[in-house]
């Protein structure tokens, strides 16, 4: 059995889906069955559990022979404590791991922020993550150190169509190593089943070529009708008023600012060349036409800032 967590996710769900379309046997994990309904009617096996739960946890993984595991999620808005949450999160992914019969590989989601060992803000559990999944014997332990997500573009597409700018700290002409999810989850699927051998330890991802927020707010505008959208860079202030504005958290907001002033200023960059093993190969224009007329989900509402 391959187990996979946080399978409603944008990585998650592309493993799932990976691992359904090639006819493997999987349990996916979710915090509500409801929305793990898609894979249930393709014959997976579900499992209700809290990714901070080492109970529901253990119980979804007992026989598990893989195991894909994330530290999910990446960001609670409104939360006033996210690294007590994530700490809460990484020791209840050791206890449910530790020790159990026939776990034979995990392949984890990290990113690469944990290249970097002063991550701050809502990626500095990545390392730890990888820590905690590093004490784990008898197991062969891959960590997926995947490049800047596509999918941080989505909400740019609402911006362009609306105003036709995007707005943001990170430098427009920064070069950054985008990546889908979709081919995240193709990587991590080869890896589970073995069609792909890594070794354990790290393995660093990125789409086929850097990509700018220039040329993505440029890319979005031919997209949807808005050939001049621009964008635009803004201030740490400003920045931090919008994310307030938007529900943040002083906390999440001051963490997320950090975190991005770090790709900013490149301390959190890739280590190692693109190469066969390392690049993935979707382009933001393919990943683009698979999004721009998606109906958005429904927002979901976050628990109580107290909870995370
Ligand atoms: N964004 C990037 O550029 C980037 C790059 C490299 C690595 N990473 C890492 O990738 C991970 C995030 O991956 P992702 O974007 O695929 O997932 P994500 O969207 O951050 O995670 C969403 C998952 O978390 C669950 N969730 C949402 N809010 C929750 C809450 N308040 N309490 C408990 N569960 C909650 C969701 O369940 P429901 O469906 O039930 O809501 C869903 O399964 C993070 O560890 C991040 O550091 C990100």
């Amino acid at each position: 059995m391959i187990v996979v967590s946080s399978a409603t996710s944008n990585t998650g769900s592309a493993v799932a889906e990976a691992l359904l379309a090639a006819g493997h046997r999987i349990r996916v994990l979710g915090r509500d069955l409801d929305r793990l309904r898609r894979f249930v009617e393709r014959g997976a096996e579900a499992a209700e559990v809290r990714t901070d739960d080492p109970h529901s946890l253990r119980e979804a993984f007992a026989d598990a022979r893989e195991a894909f595991v994330m530290l999910a999620p990446g960001l609670i808005p409104g939360s006033g404590d996210f690294p007590a949450f994530q700490r809460r999160v990484i020791n209840a992914h050791r206890q449910a791991l530790v020790g159990l019969d026939g776990l034979t590989r995990i392949v984890g989601l990290s990113g690469w922020a944990a290249n970097h060992a002063g991550a701050r803000g809502p990626v500095w559990g990545l390392r730890p993550f990888e820590e905690a999944l590093d004490t784990l014997t008898g197991v062969e332990v891959i960590h997926l150190r995947a490049g800047w997500f596509m999918e941080n573009t989505l909400p740019m597409i609402d911006e362009v169509r609306a105003t036709g700018t995007t707005r943001g700290l990170i430098p427009g002409d920064l070069p950054l190593p985008a990546i889908a999810t979709a081919d995240i989850g193709a990587v991590a699927a080869a890896l589970l089943t073995g069609r792909r051998e890594a070794g354990a330890g790290t393995l660093e991802l990125q789409g086929p070529r850097d990509i700018t927020l220039n040329e993505v707010t440029a890319a979005i505008g031919r997209a949807v009708g808005r050939p001049g959208a621009r964008y635009e860079r803004i201030d740490a202030a400003t920045m931090r008023r919008g994310l307030l504005a938007a529900g943040f958290s002083p906390h999440m907001a001051d963490g997320t600012i950090d975190m991005t002033v770090d790709v900013a200023e490149r301390r959190i960059a890739m280590t190692r060349p693109r190469d066969a093993e390392t690049a993935a190969p979707t382009t933001f224009e393919e990943f683009l036409a698979r999004v721009v007329n998606r109906t958005p989900e429904p927002l979901r509402v976050s628990p109580p800032a107290g909870r995370s």
